[in-house]
């Protein structure tokens, strides 16, 4: 692509997205995660199934795949091609249409003529600059895999993010967990470190690559609510994944009827602020007005 090079970010997926699916199959502790995320969708989706959807960092469309298989209509935007090219063959293998559109090769401005939304739009842009995308599109938009932590601007993300809600459309978006991040500094010894990450709740994601680091900006619950206040957005809920040690006892999930107790106790405790700190990932809610 002349003129611009791929961000950190983008190489990054680009290089994982055909392992990605690979990357979690099979794997106990995200097979329960993804139960749990799917119950938490479920919970937050709106009734109607004519509602247009969006699922951003859609990576290779596990989440916006199950909405179309559910009957939505959905669109989906990520910022690896990569990523989205591998949607887009799971999209031409249930048959449905699908229209790739790009924001990050020219400079970007609204799009014209994309008509309605949930037609299978495959928008390559990045969260923080969607402003091809028509206001007021889409009546639910999910997140998951913490796309808004790996956004330069996460603050501008949110704002865009809102601004494609309809009226009482809702949001559901995963993020890191600020809390979690100190552990990594005391055990490295690393006080300034840690006094530094606590401040700015940006941290670097360590690949092998130095050409594929990019930050992630971690949350506090408190930030996020101040986040949704600011954008006059309804608090519904946070939740943590997960809040029970799930994925350092993994092996306890290969029983059947231990998986069933540890799920439901997981989904008993998991709004509790009290435990948000044990966890990996936040996850909220908010609904526009
Ligand atoms: C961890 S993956 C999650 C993929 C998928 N949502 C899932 O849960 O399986 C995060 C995705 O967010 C995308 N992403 C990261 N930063 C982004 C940005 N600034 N704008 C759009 N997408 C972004 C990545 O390319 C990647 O596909």
């Amino acid at each position: 692509m002349p003129g611009r090079g791929r961000s950190p970010v983008e190489r990054y997926h680009d290089r994982v997205a055909g392992l990605y699916d690979g990357i979690y199959d099979g794997d106990l502790y995200w097979e329960a995660v993804f139960a749990l995320t799917w119950r938490n969708i479920l919970r937050h989706l709106p009734k109607d199934q004519a509602t247009p959807c969006l699922d951003v960092g859609c990576g290779a469309g596990r989440w916006g795949l199950r909405l179309v298989r559910s009957g939505y209509p959905v669109d989906f935007l990520d910022i690896s091609q990569k990523m989205l090219d591998r949607t887009a063959d799971k999209l031409g293998a249930l048959g449905k249409p699908f229209v790739h559109l790009d924001c990050l090769g020219a400079p970007s401005r609204p799009a014209v003529g994309v008509g309605r939304p949930g037609r299978g739009l495959l928008w390559r842009a990045s969260l923080d600059d969607l402003c091809a995308l028509p206001a007021g599109s889409y009546g639910f938009i999910v997140g998951q895999g913490d796309p808004l932590s790996s956004t330069e601007k996460p603050g501008r993300a949110f704002k865009e993010i809102a601004r494609l809600l309809r009226p009482g459309g809702v949001v559901l978006l995963s993020v890191d967990n600020r809390l979690q991040g100190i552990h990594h500094y005391f055990q490295a010894g690393d006080v300034s470190g840690l006094e530094k990450f606590l401040r700015t709740g940006r941290a670097l994601w360590l690949t092998d690559n130095p050409d594929e680091r990019y930050v992630l900006h971690m949350f506090t619950p408190g930030q996020l609510r101040a986040m949704c206040r600011e954008r006059g957005l309804e608090w519904l809920g946070l939740i943590g994944k997960t809040v029970l040690p799930l994925r350092r006892f993994k092996e306890l999930l290969a029983d059947p009827e231990k998986r069933g107790t540890l799920l439901r106790l997981e989904e008993s405790l998991h709004g509790e602020e009290a435990l948000l700190a044990n966890a990996a990932h936040l996850e909220f809610a908010a609904r526009k007005g």
